[in-house]
């Protein structure tokens, strides 16, 4: 793809074709800078007459100790991008509680709750700058389900720009496993920009190992990659 615009156009066309031809769709939705481009084109779609009152959604990720009204919260993210503006039943919209006093108990029940709805149809991802997804950082084991995560000092970095300073970035999420991604029908793994460069040519091109989590994707039978001019830079 060119440009972000329509890296974005072209994962928000595959989105819709899935609810077109499903309407209960089951998302595997991401947050960060990546997909609100598609998100913007999901809620015109949704504004020129998609239907989206069947969907199911689930996120891969939720900062620990991050409330759902905090400005920073995923769940925030998501109500401000996308549920409030595509008519969303909320109780169909599923995020990791990252305050839940047994926070194991908490990625125990995602993973039930995933299954359960008969599991995701189609999973959108970013890539962080370490090849991340979700928040499954280097080393992660590929058998992971939903856990606890400690959040790598890249990743801090890189999700500084989000709040008044990088002492404020929660140090731990909860985060969808490897495993449980892996489990998706589907797959779009979307990036932007030539500081993914790397992490998308290590993904895409290199072996296969937990040390490039993103690596992972290659083993799954239908993945697409939709990535810009920049970050495909090295493809
Ligand atoms: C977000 C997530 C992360 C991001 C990745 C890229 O829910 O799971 O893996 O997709 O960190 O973030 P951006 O898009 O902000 O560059």
């Amino acid at each position: 793809m060119n440009n972000y615009d329509s890296m974005s156009d072209e994962v928000a066309k595959l989105v819709i074709a899935k609810i077109r031809k499903k309407p209960a769709s089951v998302l595997g939705l991401a947050t960060g800078s990546t997909p609100l481009g598609v998100y913007e084109l999901l809620v015109e779609y949704h504004e020129n007459g998609v239907d989206f009152s069947q969907v199911t959604t689930f996120n891969l990720d939720e900062y620990v100790g991050l409330a759902a009204d905090h400005p920073q919260s995923y769940r925030h993210y998501m109500e401000k991008n996308l549920f409030a503006k595509v008519g969303l039943e909320r109780k169909r919209t599923h995020i990791p509680d990252g305050t839940a006093a047994d926070l194991e108990a908490e990625c125990r029940r995602y993973d039930e709750l995933i299954r359960s709805t008969g599991g995701i149809d189609l999973q959108l991802l970013g890539i962080g700058s370490n090849a991340h997804i979700g928040f499954n950082e280097p080393g992660t084991p590929f058998g992971s389900e939903t856990q606890v995560v400690d959040l790598a000092e890249s990743t801090i970095r890189d999700n500084a720009r989000f709040f008044a300073s990088a002492d404020e970035v929660p140090t731990q999420a909860i985060s969808m496993g490897i495993k449980s991604i892996m489990q998706a029908k589907n797959i779009i793994l979307m990036a932007n920009g030539g500081s993914k460069a790397d992490a998308v040519f290590a993904a895409v091109k290199g072996p296969v190992t937990p040390e490039v989590p993103a690596s992972v994707l290659q083993l799954h039978p239908s993945v697409t990659v939709v990535v810009d001019q920049a970050a495909a830079s090295r493809l």
